[in-house]
C-alpha cells in the first residue's frame, strides 16, 4: 500500500483537521466529508461485493469441473457422466471374438487385418479407444465339430482338429496383441489387468469358448492355462465330454443331464489352476451343478436374462438367484450379451433393452454381479445404439440416467469382473498351498490310455 501511494479510503487525508471542531464552517465541512466518505464506502463495498460475486461465479464455472472430479462426483449430463466414469473405470468386456474374426475373414493372416484402420467388424483400435475400453477377453474360439461340418461321434472321440485350431487362435490373438504393443498388453492376472490399464493399455485376456476345444483332456486344459488362457466356457452350442450345452434359441437334447463325471473333475482342475469357470452357453442343469461344485467364483462371459427375453441362451431367474456373496450363494458376474436375437424380439434391440437386461440381472443378484460381455465380432448384427466397441458409453449413460451411481457403474464396467478374477486366483493359490494334486483323470470312453499291460 505505502509503496504505490494507495490509501485506505476509510482513513482521512493525512493531517486533515479534527471534524469535531465547534464552528459552522468546520461543521459543514465535516458533514460533507462524512457524506463523501460514506459514498466512497458504499461504492467500494459495492465494488468489492460485485467483484467477489463475479469471481465466485467464474470460479464455480471453471473449477466446479475440477472440484467435482476431485470429489468423484459425476456431471449431471448422462453422456458426460459416462465418459468421466469410464476414464477411471474403463470397460473390461468378457467376450470379444476378434480372433475368430481374424480366422474366418482373413485366414489368420494378420498382415491383411490392420487394426489401426476401420475394419469391417465391430472392433479396431480407434473404436476401442473411443469406447473407453480398458480390457477384454479375446475369445479363442473354434466351432463345435458339427457346426464345422465335422463328426466327432456320439462319444466325442473322433479327431476333429479342434485342439490344433484352438492353438492357432491363441497364436493369432497373441500375434495381434504383440503387433500393437502400444495398445494391447497380454494379461493373465487381475493385477496384470490393473497395471495394463494404469499404463494406458488395453489389458488382453484369453478365454476358450467351449470344452469341446479341450480334446476331452485335462492335460490340454493345463497347457492352455500355461499359454495364458484364463477362462473356459464349459460348452459352446454342442454337448461335449464334460457337459451339456443349453443350445441356442431353444434347448437341445442333452447327454449327461448336466456335467459328466469328467466335467466335475474339469471344474476341480480349473479351480486348482485358476481358470475361471464360464457358464455361458451351458444347459441350466450344467450351470446348477457347476455352481454347486465350484470352490471359486464363476462368470457368464456373455449371457443375458431369460425373463427379459425368453431364449435358452439366456440365464433364468432361478439360476440368477444362486449368484451372490451371502448364504450359500456363489460369487460371480453375469456379463450381458448384446446379440439382438438374445436381447429382444426382431427389430427391437437397442440400448434401452440391453440396459433392461442389466437392470433385471442386478435386481436379482445385486449390482455387484453384473458386467458386459458384448460378443462383438461374434454376432451378425447389433442393437441400435450399440453398433460397435465405440458405443459402450451409451449404455453407461443410459444406466446413469436410471440412477446407477458411479460405484455401481464402475462395478458394471469392469470392477465386478476384477473381483471375480481375484477371487479365482485366491482359491487356486489356496488349493495349491494345500497340496491339492493335478487331476490325472482320463475320459472313461477313451481306450488309448493306458496302452500296454506289463
Ligand atoms: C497376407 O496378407 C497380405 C496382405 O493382403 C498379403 O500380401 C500376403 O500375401 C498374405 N500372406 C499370406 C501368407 O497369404
Ligand atoms: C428393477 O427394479 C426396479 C426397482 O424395484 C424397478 O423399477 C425396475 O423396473 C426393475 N427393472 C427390471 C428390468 O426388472
Ligand atoms: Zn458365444
Amino acid at each position: 500500500m505505502a509503496t504505490n501511494g494507495e490509501r485506505d479510503p476509510l482513513l482521512g487525508p493525512p493531517g486533515e483537521p479534527n471534524f469535531a471542531r465547534d464552528t459552522d464552517l468546520s461543521e459543514h465541512a465535516a458533514k460533507r466529508a462524512v457524506e463523501r466518505r460514506a459514498a466512497v464506502i458504499r461504492a467500494v463495498t459495492h465494488g468489492v461485493l460485485t467483484v467477489a460475486f463475479v469471481a465466485a461465479l467464474l470460479s464455480m464455472f471453471f473449477l466446479w469441473d475440477k472440484v467435482g472430479r476431485f470429489a468423484g462426483a459425476l456431471p449431471k449430463d448422462p453422456e458426460k457422466a459416462a465418459h468421466r466414469l469410464l476414464e477411471s473405470a474403463p470397460v473390461i468386456d468378457g467376450h470379444i471374438d476378434l480372433p475368430e474374426f481374424a480366422r474366418s475373414v482373413y485366414g489368420n493372416n494378420i498382415t491383411a487385418f490392420d487394426l489401426n484402420t476401420p475394419t469391417p467388424g465391430h472392433v479396431d483400435i480407434p473404436r476401442l479407444k473411443k469406447g473407453q475400453v480398458g480390457g477384454f477377453f479375446w475369445s479363442v474360439f473354434v466351432n463345435c465339430p458339427a457346426h464345422a461340418g465335422l463328426d466327432d461321434g456320439p462319444d466325442f472321440l473322433k479327431a476333429t482338429w479342434r485342439v490344433r485350431d484352438t492353438l492357432e487362435q491363441i497364436d493369432v490373438a497373441k500375434l495381434l496383441i504383440n503387433r500393437y504393443p502400444e495398445t494391447f498388453q497380454l494379461a493373465t492376472t487381475s493385477d496384470e489387468v490393473k497395471s495394463a490399464i494404469a499404463d494406458g493399455k488395453i489389458a488382453s485376456l484369453l478365454g476358450v469358448e467351449g470344452a469341446h476345444q479341450l480334446g476331452n483332456s485335462l492335460a490340454v486344459l493345463r497347457q492352455y492355462h500355461e499359454l495364458g488362457v484364463r477362462y473356459v466356457t464349459l460348452t459352446h452350442m454342442c454337448n461335449n465330454a464334460f457337459a451339456d450345452s443349453g443350445g441356442y434359441l431353444t434347448p437341445i437334447e442333452t447327454k449327461w443331464g448336466g456335467l459328466s463325471p469328467l466335467g466335475y473333475k474339469l471344474i476341480e482342475e480349473m479351480n486348482r489352476l485358476g481358470v475361471i469357470v464360464d457358464l455361458s452357453h451351458t444347459s441350466d442343469e450344467t450351470a446348477r451343478q457347476a455352481l454347486k461344485h465350484t470352490k471359486a467364483p464363476v462368470i457368464w462371459s456373455h449371457s443375458s436374462a431369460r425373463s427379459v427375453h425368453n431364449v435358452a441362451r439366456n440365464v433364468p431367474d432361478d439360476i440368477l438367484e444362486l449368484v451372490g456373496t451371502t448364504d450359500g450363494k456363489v460369487d460371480g458376474v453375469i456379463m450381458v450379451n448384446f446379440a439382438p436375437q438374445f436381447v429382444a424380439d426382431e427389430g427391437k434391440a437397442n440400448v434401452q433393452v440391453v440396459a433392461d437386461h442389466v437392470d433385471h440381472i442386478a435386481n436379482i443378484t445385486g449390482k455387484a454381479h453384473v458386467g458386459l460381455g458384448s460378443d462383438y465380432d461374434g454376432i451378425e448384427s447389433t442393437p441400435e445404439g450399440l453398433e460397435d466397441v465405440s458405443k459402450y458409453p451409451a449404455l453407461v449413460a443410459e444406466l446413469y440416467s436410471r440412477g446407477w451411481n458411479r460405484f455401481e457403474l464402475a462395478g458394471l464396467t469392469g470392477r465386478n469382473l476384477l473381483r471375480v478374477i481375484a477371487g479365482v486366483e485366491r482359491v487356486a493359490a489356496n488349493l495349491q498351498a494345500h497340496g491339492v494334486p493335478p487331476a490325472l483323470d482320463i475320459y472313461d470312453k477313451r481306450t488309448d490310455l493306458p496302452k500296454y499291460e506289463l
